[in-house]
């Protein structure tokens, strides 16, 4: 059912009240000066009218946000809008979506352990799904990554991992190093210890300063002077380091930043001379987002943890792992109690979670995923290139099945979101970035679409 905000909505402590009664944004005369009410120009269905006052969305500051759009239902790539508007989905719901949406295996088996057992705890019990699930990504993970810690989402995976990085030298007898490097423009999640190894300008480490820890920052090393700097610092500070933790290939939501894999290679040459443990956080790139299964194949390295998460479960719901190699898990194999990592979510390792995850590694193992990705590379680079001559683009860049169009000052940020979704598209450009990690599943025609709207958009864009 679909009615009017105006009749609906009569709290006068309504939070929207002076934005959402507006219906139907004219997009093509938006302007600067323009209120964008909502991001669909479609009516607003009465569940979304009833309960958008009580939802605080992500990121947003609630009483400007333009009202999010209705979506009932997924299929393929697809978003399906309450009044039946269907949007290609160009981000995977967050690089999640891997499979596209209800593939019919995944479904088939989340159905089955549904009926069978949806959760059971994990303290004290071992389930098939789980021990299936470590066992496969054991064997799919580089080298001697096989010993594999649930969690419920990848902030908390990567809490995980600095908490076994700062163990694993406690539990060899050796104090004091509990400090991280991480990296300008990193992005490990939202929890606090999380927030203390991203980029400390876009985490507002500002904001909270004093409540998060205090950490390390340099710039991803990308030539020799950066290796040597890089060199010096980790012989100055390796005493108090636990560890470095690094999105490998790419840095997602700061900024969508590449690195090569000789980054990444000569990182790890590093951390073994200094003695260092070095964590992957493949939470964003794992599960063949950038042309491999694993962005850390592509540089023939083996990190001491990995962090995996959103795509794991293709999507389908949260799940996350943090893996560790046979030299970490040594340190923690032990006859004393005080030894053992001291974590345990209540949800981790959830036997829906491990179905839907397990039947999307069998997708891998069946379907040419990674044989597609290298052709939406192809069809993201070719499709994306002449924005790269639009005023106030800086950077067109493509990795995988990721594609980025970088700009010196988004402006019109909300008319632009407004018209992507107007012309049947769903992306969230966002700080200095219009991008694109579609599901792995998306046809050729599709992607036509995908960057056919986003270089009109962004051509109209680049007059306002
Ligand atoms: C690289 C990386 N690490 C960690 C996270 C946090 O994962 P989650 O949102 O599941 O907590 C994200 C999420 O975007 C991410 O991209």
């Amino acid at each position: 059912m679909q009615g009017d905000w105006r009749e609906m909505n009569n709290r006068s402590t309504s939070k929207f009240r002076d934005t959402r009664h507006f219906q139907t944004p004219h997009l093509e005369v938006l302007n600067d000066e323009s209120p964008i009410r909502q991001l669909h120009s479609g009516s607003i269905p009465a569940w979304q009218q009833a309960g958008a006052d009580f939802v605080w969305s992500p990121y947003t500051q609630m009483k400007t946000t333009p009202l999010p759009i209705p979506v009932v239902a997924t299929d393929g790539v697809y978003l399906i809008l309450d009044d039946g508007t269907r949007l290609i989905d160009g981000m995977a719901s967050w690089w999640t979506a891997c499979h596209g949406y209800n593939h019919p295996h995944i479904i088939a088996k989340v159905t089955e352990q549904l009926q069978r057992m949806p959760h059971v705890m994990f303290g004290g019990v071992h389930h098939e799904p789980a021990l299936r699930l470590a066992s496969r990504l054991a064997n799919l993970l580089p080298g001697d990554l096989k010993h594999v810690f649930f969690s419920d989402s990848g902030s908390v995976s990567v809490e995980v991992a600095l908490k076994m990085a700062v163990q694993y030298w406690l539990n060899r007898g050796i104090t004091g190093r509990s400090k991280f490097l991480s990296f300008r423009h990193a992005y490990h999640g939202d929890t606090t210890g999380a927030m203390s190894v991203c980029d400390p300008v876009n985490s507002m480490h500002s904001h909270f300063k004093g409540f998060l820890l205090e950490q390390f920052t340099h710039a991803v090393p990308q030539i020799d002077a950066e290796f040597d700097e890089l060199d010096r610092f980790l012989r100055d500070t390796r005493e108090t380091l636990a560890g470095v933790i690094i999105e490998p290939l790419v840095q997602g939501a700061g900024g969508m930043k590449f690195h090569p894999p000789e980054s990444l290679l000569r990182l790890r040459q590093l951390c073994d001379e200094h003695d260092v443990l070095l964590i992957a956080d493949e939470i964003a790139t794992g599960f063949g987002r950038t042309g491999t299964m694993f962005a850390c194949e592509q540089a023939s390295i083996v990190p001491d943890i990995m962090c995996v998460g959103k795509a794991l479960t293709a999507g389908t719901m949260s799940l996350a792992a943090t893996v560790a190699t046979d030299r970490v898990f040594d340190a923690f194999w032990s006859d004393d109690p005080a030894c053992a990592l001291m974590h345990g979510p209540t949800f981790m390792a959830n036997p829906l979670a491990c179905a839907a995850a397990n039947a999307s590694l069998d997708l891998f193992e069946t379907e040419p995923r990674l044989a597609h990705v290298a052709e939406i590379e192809t069809r993201l680079a070719e499709g994306l290139e002449p924005c790269r001559e639009l005023v106030g683009v800086v950077d067109v860049r493509t990795k995988g099945a990721i594609g980025v169009i970088q700009v010196a000052e988004l402006h019109h940020v909300e008319q632009l979101r407004a018209t992507i979704v107007a012309e049947g598209v769903w992306l969230r450009p966002f700080s200095d970035i219009v991008y694109m990690t579609p599901p792995l599943t998306i046809s050729d025609e599709e992607i036509n679409t995908l960057c056919g709207t986003v270089r009109e958009t962004m051509a109209r864009w680049a007059t306002w």
